[in-house]
């Protein structure tokens, strides 16, 4: 197994610049996901690590070694794509056998790597049966283990689990996590589904229009969004962001949402000060509104628009000052579409981003 290391790397496809100066090392078995909206480069950045695009500039290392011109074959790498092709007319066996037989390993090689990676992924009963004989799970569990047999140095997997149902989907999630454990393998792993990214990932990477945002581990990213992109990208359902205007009042700096302030508190201060603008913008994740304000809380009043309960927990959807305000409830919260509700904003859990450029105030 190995690290990877890309270093300025640029795609260029005519005008299009679909990636743009990703300088990123992914440590030896590392699961790093590669995040972001449709069209950010993510594939592309994946298939220069694969070397099937060649970058515009800059370089790609794998275990130390630069591998920018070299060959596919000749990379040590493994990629499963969304678009997995099983052969319909061989057995499990012999998909997961073909690629190792084109490249003429010895018979009692293959059925041993074809056997250890069927009891890995649990398809040893299946080995004789045909992909149309398999659900959609096992049939993507076959083409993880062409993936496996190779033993490679790098798995590179492209949304491997866009196929599958919700359910599925969910399930295979946790066995690759497993996978990934007892394999001790370095992964690349290309995803839109942020959920998949926070559960997966070691370490995250999220993309737009072909440019990093932020790299981060998992919960860096929930708690320390570098911008508002991030901020409103990751997380279910996303950070509240109200914009308001600032104001000095009594010495105090202070943000105006309709009727109310919200004290910006001191930690932030000097940050949201050296935005230089007399606006800014409120980030507040639903689970820091509280429906009934502790203590300390910023109260902010709002009118419910709509209660929706989904069993262990609520969300209250508010309007204050004609925008937007998720409130993530108890269970038993009751409420009714029109009713006034004051909540309460946790002040230790708020983020303050700049009203044009959407940075995190760098408090
Ligand atoms: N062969 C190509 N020629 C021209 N433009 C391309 C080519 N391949 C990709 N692009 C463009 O590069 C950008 C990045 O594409 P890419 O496939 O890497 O996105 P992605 O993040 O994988 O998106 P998705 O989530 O939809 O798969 C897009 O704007 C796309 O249209
Ligand atoms: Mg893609």
């Amino acid at each position: 197994m190995a690290q990877v290391t890309l270093e300025h790397l640029d795609k260029e496809y005519g005008q299009v610049m679909a990636v743009r100066d990703f300088t990123f090392t992914v440590e030896d078995q590392e699961f790093l996901v590669l995040l972001g909206p449709s069209g950010c480069g993510k594939t592309t950045t994946l298939r220069m690590v694969a070397g099937l695009e060649e970058p515009t500039r800059g370089t790609i290392s794998i275990g130390g070694r630069e591998v920018t011109q070299l060959e596919p074959k000749d990379r040590d790498i493994a990629m499963v794509f969304q678009n997995y092709a099983l052969y319909p007319h061989m057995t499990v066996f012999e998909n997961m056998a073909f690629g190792l037989r084109m490249r003429r390993y010895r018979p009692d090689e293959i059925r041993r790597r074809v056997e250890s990676a069927a009891e890995i992924l649990g398809l040893a009963p299946l080995l004789q049966r045909r992909p149309r004989q398999l659900s959609g799970g096992q049939r993507q569990r076959v083409a993880l283990g062409r993936a496996i047999v190779r033993e490679p140095q790098v798995f590179l997997m492209d949304e491997p689990l866009s196929n599958l149902d919700a359910q599925l989907r969910a399930q295979t999630r946790a066995e690759l996590k497993s996978l990934h454990q007892r394999l001790g393998a370095t992964v690349m792993y290309v995803t839109h589904d942020q959920v998949e990214a926070l559960t997966l990932g070691t370490h995250i990477v999220v993309m737009k229009d072909g440019i990093v945002q932020q790299a981060d581990t998992p919960d860096g990213l929930y708690r320390r969004p570098t911008n508002q992109f991030v901020a409103t990208f990751v997380g279910t359902p996303p950070m509240n962001v109200l914009a308001g205007a600032l104001e000095t009042r009594a010495a105090t700096l202070v943000m105006r949402l309709g009727t109310d302030t919200v004290v910006v508190p001191s930690p932030d201060r000097a940050a949201v000060q050296g935005f230089q603008s007399p606006r800014a913008i409120l980030g507040v994740r639903p689970e820091h509104v509280h429906v009934m304000p502790h203590g300390d809380d910023i109260p902010l009043t709002g009118r419910i628009r709509l209660v929706e309960p989904t069993g262990h927990e609520t969300l209250v959807y508010l309007d204050v000052a004609d925008q937007s305000l998720i409130a993530r409830a108890d269970g038993a919260f009751r409420g009714e579409s029109g009713q006034v509700l004051t909540v309460g904003l946790d002040p230790v859990e708020l983020h303050w981003f700049h009203p044009e450029t959407g940075a995190r105030a760098s408090a």
